[in-house]
């Protein structure tokens, strides 16, 4: 089987900072793949170039064998990758299932005009639009607040509706960005539940995370990023006990000690 992501040497500098550099790997569809590394280690920055918000400086990356670094963000989405973002993106003033209905709307046949004309082949993909935006929000437990406003929900059903919005695209690939960050123990065992059920619909998912408890618990492999750089790729066990990924996280633990001691 074909790798479903596959990435080459891809490097990104921003003036004198180089956020990425000579990165490479490649993953199976249907896994669910853990990008870890310290804080700056590049992980956005390379989730930004998989979803074409940002262009490589070098190197390529291929979707399901075909090229697509140089296509733009909406291509990159037909063609099947969607993704959440670390700082959460949604309209706060649009209710929960309008702000999934935005991800649908970016896959619809009808044009603008027929859809301001009211005309019947609109209102018909409106309902269907609708029908399948209700089903997302019920995927991630979402139903209750449906018609509220985005903007009255709490952290943790954020979360959850930027999850369901990216899903409305019918993504193969699914990235997401620190998607448990600032959620509290429960919501976070809720969080990863949902990322298998996820995985069990035939969706592969490439997931940033901090949490080394939910990253070790569901992840099937895991790519390590220090200073830009691969420095490890493998199963939870072998990267729980890589000397080089231990050393990376080392700096930051420390840092942690002194916070509680002092
Ligand atoms: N748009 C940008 N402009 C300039 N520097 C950036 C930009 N985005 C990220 N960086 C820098 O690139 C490095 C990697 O950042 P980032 O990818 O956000 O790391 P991570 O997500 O792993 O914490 C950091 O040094 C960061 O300051
Ligand atoms: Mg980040």
């Amino acid at each position: 089987m074909n790798p479903i992501l596959e990435v080459n040497g891809l490097s990104k500098s921003f003036g004198g900072v180089i956020a990425n550099h000579n990165v490479s790997f490649s993953f199976k569809e249907g896994m669910i793949v853990g990008l870890i590394g310290p804080n700056g280690a590049g992980k956005s920055t390379l989730f930004n170039m998989l979803s074409a918000v940002l262009a490589p400086t070098s190197g390529e990356i291929k979707f399901k064998g075909q090229r697509i670094d140089r296509l733009p963000a909406y291509k990159v989405c037909e063609l099947g990758i969607s993704r959440t973002f670390q700082n959460i993106q949604v309209f706060k003033n649009m209710t929960v299932i309008e702000n999934v209905m935005v991800g649908h709307h970016s896959k619809t046949k009808s044009g603008m005009l027929a859809a301001a004309l009211r005309l019947p082949s609109a209102l018909k993909e409106e309902k269907i639009i609708l029908d399948a935006a209700m089903e997302k929000i019920k995927f991630v437990g979402l139903e209750n607040v449906y018609d509220q406003n985005a903007g009255s929900l709490p952290l943790g059903k954020l979360r959850l509706l930027e999850l369901a919005r990216a899903l409305a695209t019918e993504p193969e690939l699914l990235l997401l960005d620190e998607i448990a960050a600032g959620l509290n123990h429960q919501e976070t065992r809720e969080m990863s539940m949902i990322i298998k059920r996820i995985r069990d619909k035939g969706i592969s998912i490439f997931v940033v995370e901090h949490d080394m408890d939910l990253v070790m618990s569901i992840c099937d492999k895991i790519i390590v990023l220090d200073q830009g750089k691969k420095i490890a790729e493998g199963t939870p066990e072998e990267i729980q006990n890589d000397e080089k990924v231990i050393a990376a996280y080392l700096g930051e633990e420390v840092v942690e000690n002194i916070e509680v001691t002092g």
